[in-house]
C-alpha cells in the first residue's frame, strides 16, 4: 500500500514510519513541507503521491498551551483533519486519524471505562479541538478510522516518563510530587503503531479506542518506570488539587478497546508489559538523552 504519514516527525509518527516500512511504500511529511491545515498544500501533495492511506499523526499536543492558543489548536486539530478528510475523499484514499481520551469528562466512577458508544464531553480546549477533528472527518469522508489513545509515551520526542527521568537523574533527592488521583492507561507509541498497522492492513473503518490494557495513576506510572530504569528517586503521591494545571484533565481517562476487540483486531498489551519492554529496549538511550 502507498501510505502518507503526516506529522511524521512526532513521537507516534516516527514509530509508525518504522513499523510500516518496508512492508508498505511510506512517504513521511511534517512541517514545514506539509501543513495539514493548508488545503492547497495538502491537495498538491495528494495529487502528486496518490496514497491509498493517509495516516495523520500531526496534532497540536501541548494540552495546557491549547487554553491560551485556542485558534492554533483548532487550526491543527480540527481544520487539519477536515482538510485531510476532503482530500482523502477526493483522492479515493482512506484516512486514519488519532484522537484522545480527553474527549471525555472523566466523571464516571473509576475503574469503569469509556467505550466508543459513550458520549464525549471534553473539559479542555485540547479535548474540544480533538473532538471537532473527529466530527470533521466523519462529515467529510466515507472511508476513515479514528483511534483514540491516551497517555502516550515512546522513544522519540517529549513525554511524561522522560520528564520524570530527567528530574530524577538531575536531582535524585528532590521531592517530586506526582498526581495520584487521575486514572488512565499509559500507552507505548510503538504498540499503538503496530495496532495502526493492523487496522490499516485489515481495511477496518470506524471509531476505535486503542490504549494499552489496564490502568494506573500518573504517580504509579512514574514510580514503576523509574524502578524499572533502576534510577533512585524521591517521588511522592499528591492529590489532583495540589497540582493545578491550566487545562482541566479528566479524573477517569480509562478507555476500553471494545470496538477493536469486537472486530478481532485488538493487539494492545498490558501497560506494565509494554513499559517493561520499552525500558528493556531503550534504557541506555534514555539515560544518555535525559542525563
Ligand atoms: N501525547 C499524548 O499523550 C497523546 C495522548 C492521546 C492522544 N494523542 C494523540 O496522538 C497523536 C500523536 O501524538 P504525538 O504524541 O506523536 O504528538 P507530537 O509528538 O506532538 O507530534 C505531532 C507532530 O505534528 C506536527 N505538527 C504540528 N502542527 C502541524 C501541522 N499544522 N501540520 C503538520 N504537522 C504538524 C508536530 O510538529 P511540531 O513539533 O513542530 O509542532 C509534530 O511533529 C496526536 O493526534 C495526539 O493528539 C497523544
Amino acid at each position: 500500500m502507498k501510505i502518507l504519514i503526516t506529522g511524521a516527525l512526532g513521537q507516534l509518527g516516527r514509530d509508525c514510519t518504522r513499523v510500516l516500512q518496508p512492508a508498505h511504500t511510506v512517504t513521511t511529511l511534517d512541517l514545514p513541507e506539509l501543513d495539514i491545515a493548508d488545503a492547497s498544500q495538502v491537495q498538491q501533495v495528494m495529487a502528486q503521491l496518490r496514497p491509498d492511506v493517509v495516516l495523520n499523526c500531526a496534532a497540536y499536543t501541548r494540552v495546557d498551551d491549547c487554553e491560551e492558543h485556542r485558534d492554533d489548536a483548532m487550526r491543527v486539530n480540527a481544520t487539519g483533519p477536515a482538510v485531510l478528510a476532503q482530500a482523502a475523499e477526493a483522492g479515493g484514499a482512506r484516512l486514519i486519524h488519532i484522537s484522545t481520551d480527553y474527549v471525555f469528562d472523566g466523571q464516571r466512577p473509576v475503574p469503569q471505562p469509556y467505550t466508543e458508544s459513550d458520549a464525549p464531553h471534553p473539559l479542555s480546549c485540547y479535548g474540544q479541538s480533538k473532538l471537532a477533528g473527529e466530527v470533521a472527518i466523519a462529515a467529510n469522508c466515507r472511508r476513515w478510522a479514528i483511534l483514540r489513545t491516551a497517555w502516550l509515551y515512546g522513544r522519540h520526542g517529549g513525554n511524561f516518563p522522560k520528564t520524570m527521568l530527567r528530574l530524577a537523574l538531575r536531582q535524585p533527592e528532590r521531592v517530586l510530587r506526582v498526581v495520584n488521583g487521575q486514572y488512565g492507561s499509559p500507552t507505548w507509541s510503538w504498540r499503538l503503531a503496530e495496532q495502526l498497522r493492523t487496522v490499516i492492513e485489515a481495511d477496518a473503518t470506524g471509531l476505535f479506542h486503542a490504549t494499552d490494557e489496564g490502568y494506573t495513576t500518573w504517580y504509579e506510572f512514574a514510580a514503576r518506570f523509574l524502578a524499572a530504569m533502576h534510577v533512585p528517586h524521591n517521588l511522592q503521591p499528591c492529590r489532583n488539587e495540589e497540582y493545578p494545571t491550566r487545562a482541566v484533565r479528566p479524573v477517569n481517562s480509562i478507555l476500553e478497546n471494545a470496538a477493536l476487540k469486537q472486530a478481532g483486531l485488538n493487539s494492545m498489551r498490558p501497560w506494565q508489559d509494554d513499559l517493561d519492554e520499552f525500558v528493556a529496549r531503550h534504557r541506555a538511550e534514555l539515560l544518555t538523552e535525559c542525563r
